[in-house]
C-alpha cells in the first residue's frame, strides 16, 4: 500500500506523512522529533510511551508492557503501535523536544538528543578484545568524551586466545562462571579508574555499550561459548542484546542498561558490526576492504551492496603476545623501526627506555629484514655469516642456536631487546592467514585487489603501522599505499556511537542485514592461499 497517512504531534503540533503500517516511532522520527527509545524498538524497555489523542493504531505486540488500564486511556509504545489511520499522538513531557545537535565522535558526526534527565549521567563504550579491552567515558547529556584507558583482559590466565577460552569454558565445571567474572572485573577495573579520574562516581555510569568479538561478548552476557567451537559454529543470538547491567555484575548504576552489539557469525562478532559502523560501511559506494587485526584478524569485502565478512585466527602476534619481546603498543613499546645508510633506527613511545617491542615494529622490523637481504622469503633468517647488509652484525645465535636479530644492547654488549627465529613464524602465521582470508574473499566476489577503491585497516595498533611495511610483508593486497586509511580501533569507534546515538544501533543493524559470514574453513580455496602467503613477497 502507497497511501501515506497524516500523524500530527503534540505538543509541538508537527505533522508528517508516512506509510502505512509504520511505527509511531518512526513517524516521530521523520518528523524530527524524539521519543526516549533505550532499547531501540525492541520492545523491551517500555520507556517510549506517547498518548493516542485522536484516531487509531494498530497495536498488537506491547500489551505485556503496558497495564490494560493505560491502554484503555490511550497510552502505547510508540515502536509497536503502528500508523493505520490519521492520528493525533501526544508525546509526554520531557521526552520530546530535546535539541538534537550533530556531534563528532572519531572524525564522524553523531546525532546526539540532549535529553535533560541526563544531566550528570555518565556512559562507557567498551571494545572488549580478548588480548586488550579499551574504554571510552562520556558524560551522556553533552556527548564529551571524558576520558579513555585500555587493559589486558584477565581472561588471559586462561589463554591467550578465543580456542583456549572456549575450550576452558567446556572443559571445567565452573569455567564459563570464571571467564565470565574475568572479564566482567576488567570491565569493572576500567571503569572505576575512569571514573577516579574524572572525579566521579561509578554508579553515574547509566549506560554502557559493549563490542567484541562473538566469544568475548556471549562469555559477558554468561552464555555458554562452546557451541562456538563446534560445527556449525553458531553464535547464539545475532541480533543486539539489551539487559540491566548489574545482572551481569558490571558495577554500575542500579538502572543502567547495557547494549552488546549483533553478530555476524560463529567468529565474525559484534567488534566487526561495530567496525563496519565506524568505516561507514553503508555509505561507500566502491569495493573497499575493512581489515580489522587483533588476535583474531576480521575481515569484510564491500562489493554491489553487499559485505562478505569472514574471520582468521591470526593469534595475538599483533598485540605483542608469543612475540619473545613483544607489548602492546603503550608507553616504552619500540612502534617503528627503520635502517637508514646502513643504520638501525627506532622509535620508542614516550621517548623513554625500550621495554620490548608492539605489532607495528614486528611488522617494520620483518620489512627491513627482507628488504636488507637479512631474511628469506621463506622466513628463514640469515647467519651472520651469511648476510650481506650492514646491520648482519645484529644477527646473533640464541639459547636455542636459532638466529635472532638484536634491536638494542644492554651496556655490556648483550642483546637486550631482539627478534627471534621464532617470532618471524609468528608473523608469518599471522599475515598469512590474514592474506589468504582477503584473497578468499576476492576471490568469492569475482574482484582482484586492483578493484579496490580502498583498504580500511583497524585496530587498536593500526594507527602505528607503516603501510608500506604490511605492503612488504605481503599482509595486505598489493594496492597503492594512499588506498591504504587507519580508522584505528573501529570497534570502540561504533561502541561510542551507539552509545550515544539511537540511529547510530539502526545502522548497524542495516549493515547487518548486508552482510553474509563466510566461514573461511569451508572454502575450499583458504588453506592453498593460507600456504601461498605464508611466504614473504619477492
Ligand atoms: S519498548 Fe523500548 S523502545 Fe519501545
Amino acid at each position: 500500500m502507497n497511501e501515506k497517512i497524516p500523524v500530527k504531534f503534540l505538543p509541538s503540533g508537527k505533522t508528517v506523512c508516512v506509510p502505512f503500517d509504520s511505527t509511531i516511532l518512526h513517524a516521530a522520527e521523520a518528523a524530527g522529533l524524539w521519543i526516549d527509545a533505550p532499547c531501540n524498538g525492541k520492545q523491551i524497555c517500555g520507556k517510549c510511551r506517547v498518548r493516542i489523542v485522536a484516531g487509531n493504531v494498530h497495536n498488537n505486540r506491547s500489551v505485556h508492557l503496558i497495564s490494560s488500564e493505560d491502554i484503555l486511556n490511550g497510552w502505547c509504545l510508540a515502536c509497536a503501535a503502528k500508523v493505520v489511520e490519521p492520528v493525533t499522538i501526544e508525546i509526554p513531557q520531557p521526552s520530546g523536544g530535546h535539541v538534537v545537535s550533530e556531534i563528532m565522535v572519531d572524525g564522524a558526526e553523531v546525532q546526539l538528543q540532549h535529553d535533560p534527565r541526563k544531566q550528570g549521567h555518565l556512559g562507557i563504550a567498551f571494545d572488549l578484545g580478548t588480548t586488550s579491552v579499551a574504554a571510552t567515558l562520556f558524560d551522556l547529556f553533552s556527548g564529551v568524551e571524558r576520558e579513555s584507558a585500555a587493559t589486558h583482559n584477565k581472561q588471559i590466565k586462561y589463554g591467550d586466545d578465543v580456542i583456549s577460552r572456549i575450550a576452558w569454558a567446556r572443559d571445567n565445571p565452573d569455567g564459563l562462571v570464571q571467564l565470565q567474572s574475568s572479564a566482567v572485573n576488567t570491565l569493572n577495573q576500567l571503569m572505576q579508574s575512569l571514573c577516579e579520574n574524572c572525579g566521579e562516581k561509578i554508579s553515574s555510569i547509566r549506560h554502557i555499550t559493549v563490542a567484541g568479538n562473538t566469544t568475548m561478548q556471549q562469555i559477558l552476557l554468561g552464555i555458554d561459548p562452546s557451541p562456538l567451537g563446534e560445527y556449525p559454529f553458531e553464535p547464539a543470538f545475532k541480533e543486539p542484546q539489551y539487559v540491566p547491567a548489574q545482572t551481569t555484575g558490571l558495577l554500575a548504576g542500579e538502572d543502567a542498561d547495557l547494549i552488546v552489539f549483533p553478530q555476524i557469525g560463529g567468529f565474525v562478532g559484534g567488534d566487526t558490526v561495530a567496525g563496519l559502523l565506524a568505516a561507514n560501511f553503508d555509505n561507500i559506494e566502491k569495493p573497499s576492504l575493512f581489515v580489522d587485526i587483533g588476535t583474531n584478524g576480521e575481515i569484510a569485502l564491500l562489493h554491489k551492496g553487499r559485505v562478505l565478512a569472514a574471520s582468521t585466527a591470526a593469534g595475538p602476534a599483533f598485540e605483542g603476545a608469543r612475540i619473545y619481546h613483544g607489548m602492546r603498543a603503550r608507553e616504552g613499546a619500540i612502534d617503528q623501526i627503520w635502517c637508514s645508510e646502513g643504520d638501525l633506527h627506532l622509535h620508542v613511545i614516550g621517548d623513554v627506555e625500550a621495554a620490548g617491542l608492539c605489532g607495528s615494529a614486528l611488522i617494520d622490523c620483518v620489512a627491513m629484514l627482507l628488504e636488507e637481504g637479512l631474511l628469506e622469503t621463506s622466513g628463514q633468517l640469515c647467519s651472520a655469516e651469511t648476510g650481506a647488509s650492514k646491520l648482519k652484525g645484529r644477527i646473533f645465535e640464541d639459547e636455542k642456536g636459532q638466529p635472532a636479530f638484536a634491536l638494542t644492547y644492554e651496556t655490556d654488549g648483550r642483546s637486550k631487546i631482539f627478534l627471534t627465529q621464532r617470532d618471524v613464524r609468528e608473523l608469518q602465521l599471522a599475515s598469512g592467514t590474514i592474506r589468504a582470508g582477503i584473497e578468499t574473499l576476492l576471490l568469492k566476489a569475482e574482484l582482484t585487489a586492483q578493484d579496490l577503491d580502498g583498504i580500511y585497516l583497524a585496530g587498536g595498533f593500526g594507527n602505528y603501522i607503516r603501510r608500506e611495511k604490511a605492503l612488504v610483508v605481503g599482509m595486505l593486497p598489493p594496492v597503492h599505499y594512499m588506498l591504504i586509511h587507519f580508522i584505528g580501533n573501529a570497534s570502540l569507534t561504533g561502541a561510542k556511537r551507539v552509545l550515544l546515538s539511537r540511529a547510530e544501533m539502526a545502522r548497524a543493524e542495516n549493515l547487518l542485514e548486508h552482510t553474509e559470514h563466510v566461514d573461511l574453513s569451508a572454502q575450499p580455496e583458504f588453506s592453498n592461499l593460507f600456504m601461498e602467503h605464508m611466504m614473504f613477497p619477492e
